[in-house]
This record gives structure tokens, C-alpha cells and sequence, in this order.
């Protein structure tokens, strides 16, 4: 086990620039998600980390070693790192049984033959690949390649894991079982995991903690209630969260309203305060509330403080059996509120709506900085 450190990394590929500025904390034993859009640097991120990428800039420790300094002329190969990776890819070999398959790693480092048997059969009997030991690739279900593929990195207990969306190509029933697996294991085996999704429902259910990243810049790092509750910008506000939060162009007024031009909510007094604060009050800023935290008046359960309510037009109406997703305007002021299914909403009527302003997020306009 170890921590991984990430030192204003930097990956230039010719004068594009992949990776920038990059400073990231990973701990001991921690599950650590790498999360943004395709073509991010989340993969180049983690090939650097494994020493299939050598940075343009920046240090990498794994542990107590510097595994990474182009400045200091230090690169420790892949093989030297004790590390072990399972790609999206993972290519089994197919001439190979799942044993052999398994065994491989071990056979490489030359483990003495009884070790290896009592390895693999424990990393077997962990994943629930006993009965399929001695089976061929091509004889098996897409989760059980999957499996065995995760047992050829788990069973060299190495000091981390370093996975590139290792349920990709699997159906969505058996990544969410294997989801929940592989998080089990982890905890089992304590071994300090950074993993690669561009899926933020795997980010929030596997992570102890989520990197968000964007256009090769690190956005935030944090828990998954962290990022969910308190998104430090715009980035990761409408990254995380489905559908995702509502933007609202307002300004806010002296007596303490975000003001929608067609309708006004008010601020919650600490809110307004720090609005005050930052000099905000007389400004244009971004307004922010997730689907979740609009409520069809009907159905409001707690009473929501505040004056929060406005008369909206019913659009359209995405009806997901457990919850409406509700397509609502007033004015040319338009958002998603995510409503119960018991709710009677009809498209082209009108509905009252609670803004639960507790939940209600401003962010600085131009910059995308969160003020809450
Ligand atoms: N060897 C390379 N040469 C040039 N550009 C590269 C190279 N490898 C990656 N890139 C570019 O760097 C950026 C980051 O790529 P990377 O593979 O890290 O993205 P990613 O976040 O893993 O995306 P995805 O979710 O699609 O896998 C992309 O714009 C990609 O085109
Ligand atoms: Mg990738």
C-alpha cells in the first residue's frame, strides 16, 4: 500500500498541452475516482501514474519514492513501480485458461509454483471464478472475463491499482453488480485505488473521493457529497447530478431577491449576507438548483422557508415510471424540475413550483467561481 502524489504534473503532447498544472493527493488505502469528460486527461493522467507516459513537467511519488522528475532526469519504468493496471481493454490471453490467465503475473516474477496455486485460488474463490478455472476466454460471459481480468491485477497485491474504466463494456445490470463488487474488494484488500470513469453515477456510488477534471485541469477534489453539495464551479455543478443543475442568468437585488426579470426568489438572509460580502448586491450572477430541489407546490412536503414560489408553464414531460422529469418555463426563463410520479402535471398547463432555497447554488458570472 501507498499514497500517490501528483506534483504540478504537466503532459504536452507537441504544443497540446493534455494534462496542466496537475496537484493531486491520493492516500494511502484510498478509493480515488478520476472523473470528467472524454478527451479530459483522465487516461493520460493515469499512464503517467503507471510510467507509460513520462510527464513534460512536474514530480510523481508512489510512496516515498520519485518515481517522475523530467527535471531531475528520473523515470522508473512501469515494471519497477509495483503497480497493477486493468485497462477497458483487458485482454485476456486466449490460448490461456482462466488459471493461467490469473497465474501469469506471478509466473513472470518467478513465484515459487505452490504460492502461485494458493494464490490464484484465493483471488478464484474471491471473485467467484472457482468453477471456472480451467476454462478458456472465449468460454466465458462478458462480467466473468471481466473478473478474471481484475484477478490478474489483485492477485500481486501490488502498492496500488490503477483502473481505466474497467466496467465499460459491460450491460448495465452487471455493472452495477460488479460495481458494487469491485468496492467491496478494494475495502478487502486496502489497497490504494485510483479508477477512470467518465460515468458520474460510478463516481459518486465507488469513490471515497472524486477528481473532477476538465480540459486537462483539475476542478475539484472531494468526497462525493463534497462535490454534489458544494461544486466549486459551474464545471462541476452541471457535471454532477442527472439531469443536471438548473442555470439561471439573475441579479440580485437590495432587498435581497435573485431577480429572473419574469419572477423573483428570495435569499435565504445568510445567503444574502454573503452577497453582500462579496459585492454582489446590483450584480449579474449565475443562479444554480438542481432538478431535485424544485418541487411541483403540491407535493412540497417540509415547508420550505422563503418567499419561493412563481407560476411555471408545463413543456414537456419525461415521464421515468418512479419520478417525472418536468421541462418548466416562465418567461423565457426555462428549467428542469424533477417531480413524483403521483404528480398531475399536464404538458401546456400551468403548475406552482417551490424553489427549496436551501439548496440554491450562485455562482460569479464570467468566471464560474461558486460564492455557495
Ligand atoms: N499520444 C498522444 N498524442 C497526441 N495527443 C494525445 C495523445 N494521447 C492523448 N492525446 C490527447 O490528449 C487529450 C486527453 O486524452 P486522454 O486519453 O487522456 O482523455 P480521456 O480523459 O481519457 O478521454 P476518454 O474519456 O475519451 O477516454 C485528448 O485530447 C487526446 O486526443
Ligand atoms: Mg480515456
Amino acid at each position: 500500500m501507498a499514497e500517490v502524489k501528483l506534483i504540478n504534473v504537466w503532459k504536452q503532447f507537441g504544443d497540446f498541452t493534455a494534462v496542466k498544472d496537475m496537484n493531486l493527493h491520493i492516500k494511502d488505502g484510498e478509493f480515488m475516482i478520476l472523473l470528467g469528460p472524454s478527451g479530459c486527461g483522465k487516461t493520460t493522467t493515469l499512464r503517467m501514474i503507471a510510467g507509460l507516459e513520462e510527464p513534460t513537467k512536474g514530480q510523481i511519488y508512489i510512496g516515498d519514492k520519485l518515481v517522475a522528475d523530467p527535471e531531475k532526469g528520473i523515470f522508473v519504468p512501469p515494471k519497477d513501480r509495483d503497480i497493477a493496471m486493468v485497462f477497458q481493454s483487458y485482454a485476456l490471453y486466449p490460448h490461456m485458461t482462466v488459471y493461467d490467465n490469473i497465474a501469469f503475473p506471478l509466473k513472470l516474477r518467478k513465484v515459487p509454483k505452490d504460492e502461485i496455486d494458493r494464490r490464484v485460488r484465493e483471488v478464484a474463490e474471491m471473485l467467484g471464478l472457482t468453477e471456472l478455472l480451467n476454462r478458456k476466454p472465449r468460454e466465458l460471459s462478458g462480467g466473468q472475463r471481466q473478473r478474471v481480468a481484475l484477478g490478474r491485477a489483485i492477485v500481486r497485491k501490488p502498492q496500488v491499482f490503477l483502473m481505466d474504466e474497467p466496467l465499460s463494456n459491460l450491460d448495465a445490470k452487471l455493472r452495477v453488480k460488479m460495481r458494487a463488487e469491485l468496492k467491496r474488494l478494494q475495502r478487502q484488500l486496502g489497497v490504494t485505488t485510483i479508477y477512470v470513469t467518465h460515468d458520474q453515477v460510478e463516481a459518486m456510488t465507488m469513490g471515497d473521493r472524486v477528481a473532477v477534471i476538465n480540459q486537462g485541469q483539475l476542478q475539484q477534489v472531494g468526497t462525493p457529497e463534497e462535490v454534489y453539495d458544494r461544486p466549486a464551479n459551474t464545471f462541476v455543478a452541471g457535471f454532477i447530478g442527472s439531469p443536471p443543475m438548473n442555470f439561471m442568468d439573475a441579479t440580485v437585488t437590495e432587498d435581497g431577491f435573485a431577480d429572473f426579470g419574469e419572477f423573483r426568489l428570495k435569499f435565504l438572509p445568510d445567503q444574502f449576507e454573503v452577497l453582500r460580502e462579496k459585492n454582489l448586491v446590483g450584480r449579474e450572477v449565475i443562479f444554480g438548483i438542481r432538478p431535485e430541489d424544485i418541487y411541483d407546490a403540491l407535493f412540497a412536503q417540509v415547508k420550505i422557508p422563503g418567499e419561493n414560489m412563481a407560476r411555471a408553464l408545463v413543456e414537456i414531460i419525461e415521464n421515468l415510471g418512479g419520478e417525472k422529469i418536468v421541462h418548466l418555463s416562465i418567461g423565457d426563463v426555462t428549467f428542469l424540475g424533477k417531480f413524483p410520479a403521483e404528480s398531475r402535471v399536464q404538458e401546456g398547463q400551468e403548475v406552482d413550483v417551490v424553489f427549496d432555497m436551501r439548496k440554491a447554488h450562485v455562482f460569479e458570472k464570467g468566471s464560474g467561481k461558486a460564492v455557495f
